[in-house]
C-alpha cells in the first residue's frame, strides 16, 4: 500500500487537499472549478518527474533497455486505466490529447462506417466537442443528427427516445453527466433503447471520472472517452474506451508512425487496435501521470467522499436559493446529479461575478460553457459555475455564498 493511499483512507477533504501541491501552496484558495480542469494529485506529478528522469525515451520503436522501460511504464499505464474503467483488457484502452480527441475519433472512424441516412441521436445538453464533430460529420457523409431534448431541470427528455431514434439510428453520443448542469444521463434506459434498435452507445465521461472509478461494463456502453487534466492528472492525455470488436472493424482516424501493419508505396495497412489509433509518438509521459493518479483514485473510499460532495452540493444550493433573483440551473439536488451547480444572476454578467468573486479568493467559470444549445434550451446566454471536487470542504462552499452577496453589492 503506497503512502498516499495510507494518508487518503479516511478521505476527509483537508487530508486531500494537502495532497494537491497548488492547493497545500495557496490555503486562501477556493478552487471551485474542477469542472473546467480539476488540480493534479501530487502522485501524477511525481509519476511524470520519475519517468522523465529513469526512463523518458520513445516508446514501441527502441529495443534498448532504457526504451524497454519506458514500452513497460506506459503499457503498464494503459493497464491501470483499463481497470480504472473495468474494461475487459488492457488492449480496449487508446490514448488521446484529451476527451475531445477521443470523441473526434469516434466521430470520424466509427463515422466512416456509416451511410448517407444513417442516424446519430446526441443530446442539448452536450458539452461542443460531442456536438460539433457530430454536424462535421453530417456536413461530410450525410448522415441524419438528431437530438434528444431537455427538461426545464436540464434533464434530458428520454420519453422522446424511441421516435427520436426512428428506425436507422446507428449510434447514440451522449454526456454522462452535463458540464453545466450536473444532470446525470440514466444510461440503463439509454443503453436498453440502444440494444433494442442495434445501435451503440457512446458516453462522454469527462465531467464523471473525477467523482469516482467507472465500470463500462456494467453500465453496458460501447464507447467511454474522457481527460486526464479533469481526474487529478497531467494535461494533454485523454482516453478513448471502445469494445474490441467495435474498434478492430473502425478505419483509422490519423494517419502515421505507430499505427501500421505496413506501408508500400501503393498502399498501407494497419495495426491491430490500440495502436491503429495512437499514430505519432504518444502522450508518454502524460499517460505514466494520469495512471498514477487513476491507481491514487481506485484506493479512496469513494462512499464517503460521494457523501460529502452530495452535502456540498446541497449546502450550496440552499444557499443560493435564499438569494433573492438569483435563478438556479438544473435539477434538484434530491436527483441524481453530480455536484455541478450553475447560477444566472439577471443584470450581472457572469465574467463580472466571477471576477468580483476572484478578488474573494474564489475560482469559478463564467460563461457558455462550450455548451451553447443547452444554454438557448434553459434561456439564457451565459451563468456562472461552482464546481466541487474531493478536496472541497464546507468553507469554500460559505467563501462563496457570503461573496456572492458582496459581488451584487459592488456590481449593482
Ligand atoms: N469542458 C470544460 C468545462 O466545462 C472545459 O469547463
Amino acid at each position: 500500500m503506497g503512502a498516499s493511499t495510507l494518508l487518503t483512507g479516511c478521505g476527509d477533504a483537508n487530508t486531500l487537499r494537502a495532497e494537491f501541491p497548488l492547493l497545500a501552496a495557496a490555503p486562501e484558495l477556493h478552487y471551485l472549478d474542477s469542472a473546467a480542469t480539476s488540480q493534479i494529485h501530487r502522485s501524477a506529478l511525481d509519476a511524470v518527474l520519475h519517468h522523465e528522469t529513469t526512463s523518458r525515451a520513445n516508446v514501441a520503436r527502441g529495443t534498448y533497455r532504457l526504451a524497454e522501460a519506458a514500452d513497460l511504464a506506459f503499457e503498464n499505464a494503459r493497464r491501470t486505466t483499463a481497470r480504472f474503467l473495468n474494461a475487459t483488457s488492457a488492449d480496449e484502452i487508446v490514448f488521446t490529447s484529451g476527451a475531445t480527441a477521443s470523441l473526434n475519433l469516434v466521430a470520424h472512424a466509427f463515422g466512416n462506417t456509416l451511410q448517407a441516412g444513417d442516424r446519430v441521436l446526441i443530446s442539448v445538453a452536450e458539452h461542443h466537442s460531442n456536438f460539433v464533430p457530430w454536424q462535421m460529420l453530417r456536413d461530410r457523409i450525410g448522415i441524419e443528427l438528431a437530438l434528444i431534448p431537455v427538461r426545464a431541470d436540464g434533464q434530458l427528455d428520454l420519453a422522446r427516445l424511441p421516435e427520436l431514434m426512428g428506425s436507422r439510428c446507428r449510434l447514440l453520443a451522449l454526456t454522462h453527466c452535463s458540464n453545466v448542469t450536473g444532470a446525470r444521463t440514466d444510461v440503463a434506459a439509454v443503453v436498453a433503447a440502444a440494444r433494442q434498435a442495434g445501435a451503440r452507445v457512446l458516453l462522454d465521461g469527462a465531467q464523471a471520472v473525477q467523482h469516482g472509478p467507472q465500470d463500462v461494463r456494467a453500465l453496458g456502453v460501447d464507447f467511454y472517452a474522457f481527460s486526464g487534466h479533469k481526474c487529478f492528472g497531467p494535461g494533454g492525455i485523454g482516453v478513448l474506451w471502445g469494445r474490441h470488436e467495435l474498434l478492430a472493424a473502425m478505419p483509422p482516424f490519423l494517419g502515421g508512425g505507430g499505427m501500421i501493419g505496413g506501408v508500400t508505396p501503393a498502399l498501407s495497412t494497419w495495426a491491430p487496435p490500440p495502436q491503429r489509433f495512437e499514430a505519432g509518438t504518444p502522450p508518454i509521459a502524460q499517460a505514466i501521470g494520469l495512471a498514477a493518479a487513476l491507481e491514487w483514485m481506485l484506493g479512496l473510499p469513494w462512499p464517503q467522499i460521494h457523501a460529502r460532495e452530495d452535502s456540498l452540493c446541497r449546502q450550496l444550493i440552499e444557499g443560493l436559493r435564499a438569494i433573492s433573483d438569483l435563478r438556479l440551473l438544473g435539477p434538484d439536488a434530491a436527483v441524481s446529479r453530480a455536484p455541478i451547480i450553475s447560477f444566472e444572476m439577471p443584470g450581472l454578467h457572469p465574467h463580472d461575478i466571477c471576477q468580483v468573486l476572484d478578488t474573494h479568493g474564489l475560482a469559478l467559470r463564467g460563461g457558455h460553457h462550450c455548451a451553447q444549445p443547452l444554454l438557448a434550451a434553459l434561456g439564457v446566454e451565459s451563468c456562472s459555475r461552482a464546481s466541487i471536487a474531493l478536496y472541497n470542504d464546507a468553507a469554500d462552499i460559505e467563501a462563496l455564498l457570503s461573496a456572492l452577496d458582496a459581488a451584487r453589492r459592488e456590481l449593482t
